[in-house]
C-alpha cells in the first residue's frame, strides 16, 4: 500500500484478552489506521464489540480462510490466537501476502521473534516471509530487562516469573473469579483452566514437566520455551538462562524476581542510569504491584541490589501488565517499525 492511504488491519482473536487490549490500544498508536476488521472463532459470529463510540461486528474465520473475501485488502493482521489456531491461520494469511504479527510466538519457527526496544534488525527477513513474532509476555519482559543492560554484557540470568490467571486468557480470569466466589459461598469451584485450583494458592508451571530421561528433566515445556525465546532476542546461549514459572492468584500482571550476571563490572549508579534511560522501562522504588500496572505500557523495575557474594551481578524486581506491556505494546511497536521501514 502507498503511504497516505492508511492501513487495513485485522485483529484475529478480537474477543480474547489480548485482542480486547489491542482494540483499546491500536487507535491511540502511531499506525495510520484506515479500517479495522475483527475476527474470532465461529462461536463468536455476529458478536458486537464496542470501543469508545465505535461498534465493531466480529466476523468468524472458517475453513475458507485461504479464499474468503473478508480478508481482501488487509495489509496487516495481528494474531491473538491460541497456539494451535495461530499455527493454522498464520501461514495461510502470509501466503495471501498479509503481514502477520503473531502475538505469543507460536510461529517462532516461521518468523523472527522481535522486541523492538531491544532491536529490530530481523524485520527485513520477516517482511520477506510475511511473519514476525512478538514473544510471550514473560519473554518480552526478560528481553527488555536484559536488552537495557546490554552495555554491561549480560552473560546469564536466573529467576522466578509469577504469571497471573490472565496469562490463560479470558477463561483464566473468569475461572479465578469463579473459584474465589465459590469458595466464599462454600460451593464446588470451577476447575477447567486450573484443575488443581488457583484461588488462595500458588501453582508451579504452566506446562508439562520434562521426563527424567530428558536432558532438561524437571523443567516445564513453557520454561524451556521461555529460555529459548529470550536467547533468540538478546543473543545469549539458552543454557545460561533459567527461569521458573509459577501461576499466582492475581487476575492480571506479570512479576519477575531476577538475578543477572554481567561480564562488565558496573556500579549501582551506572546500572540505574542504563535501566532508567531504556526504552519502555521505568525505574520505580517501591515497584508497583501487578494490580497497579493494569493498562500501563511500560515495565516497572526496581529493588536493584548487588549480589551478596560480591561476585558482581545484579538482583532486581520487574513488574508489567501482561496484556498492555507484554502483548499489545510490543506487537504495535513491531507493526510500527514495519510501517516506518516501508516493509508493509
Ligand atoms: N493473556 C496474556 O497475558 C498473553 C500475553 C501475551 C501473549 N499472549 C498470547 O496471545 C494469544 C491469545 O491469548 P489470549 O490470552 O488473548 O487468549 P483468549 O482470551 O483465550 O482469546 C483467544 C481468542 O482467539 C479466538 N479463537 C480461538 N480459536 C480460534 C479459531 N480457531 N479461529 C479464530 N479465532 C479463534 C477466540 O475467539 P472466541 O471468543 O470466538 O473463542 C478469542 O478471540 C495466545 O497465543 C497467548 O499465548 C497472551
Amino acid at each position: 500500500m502507498s503511504e497516505g492511504e492508511g492501513l487495513n488491519i485485522a485483529i484475529i482473536g478480537a474477543t480474547g484478552a489480548v485482542g480486547g487490549d489491542l482494540l483499546a490500544t491500536l487507535p491511540k498508536s502511531a499506525l495510520p489506521l484506515r479500517e479495522l476488521r475483527l475476527f474470532a472463532s465461529p462461536a463468536s459470529v455476529g458478536r458486537v464489540v464496542e470501543h469508545g463510540d465505535r461498534v465493531h461486528r466480529v466476523q468468524a474465520l472458517g475453513e475458507d480462510i485461504g479464499s474468503t473475501t473478508m480478508l481482501e485488502g488487509v495489509d496487516l493482521a495481528f494474531l491473538a490466537l491460541p497456539s494451535e489456531a495461530a499455527r493454522f491461520v498464520g501461514p495461510i494469511l502470509a501466503e495471501r501476502g498479509i503481514m502477520v504479527v503473531d502475538i505469543g510466538g507460536s510461529l517462532a519457527d516461521r518468523g523472527p521473534l522481535v522486541v523492538p526496544a531491544v532491536g529490530a534488525d530481523s524485520l527485513q527477513e520477516a517482511a520477506r516471509e510475511r511473519i514476525v513474532c512478538s514473544p510471550s509476555a514473560p519473554g518480552v519482559l526478560l528481553a527488555t530487562v536484559l536488552g537495557a543492560l546490554r552495555e554491561f554484557a549480560p552473560v546469564g540470568a536466573q529467576g522466578t516469573v509469577l504469571l497471573s490467571a490472565g496469562a490463560a486468557g479470558r477463561a483464566g480470569v473468569d475461572e479465578l473469579s469463579g473459584q474465589v466466589v465459590a469458595m466464599f459461598n462454600q460451593k464446588e469451584p470451577p476447575r477447567r483452566v486450573f484443575p488443581n485450583g488457583l484461588a488462595f494458592d500458588l501453582l508451579p508451571g504452566p506446562g508439562a514437566v520434562r521426563p527424567p530421561d530428558d536432558p532438561l528433566a524437571g523443567w516445564t515445556d513453557a520454561e524451556v520455551r521461555l529460555a529459548s525465546e529470550v536467547a533468540a532476542v538478546v543473543d545469549l546461549p539458552a543454557p545460561r538462562l533459567a527461569f521458573s514459572l509459577m501461576t499466582a492468584p492475581f487476575f492480571s500482571g506479570l512479576v519477575a524476581s531476577l538475578q543477572i550476571e554481567l561480564e562488565h563490572e558496573a556500579n549501582m549508579d551506572e546500572l540505574r542510569a542504563a535501566l532508567g534511560s531504556a526504552r519502555g522501562l521505568n525505574l520505580a522504588d517501591p515497584v508497583p504491584g501487578p494490580r497497579r500496572v493494569v493498562g500501563r505500557s511500560a515495565l516497572f523495575v526496581g529493588r536493584l541490589r548487588n549480589d551478596p557474594s560480591g561476585s558482581g551481578g545484579l538482583h532486581l524486581l520487574a513488574v508489567g501488565d501482561n496484556l498492555r506491556f507484554g502483548a499489545s505494546n510490543n506487537a504495535i511497536a513491531i507493526a510500527t517499525a514495519l510501517w516506518e521501514g516501508g516493509l508493509l
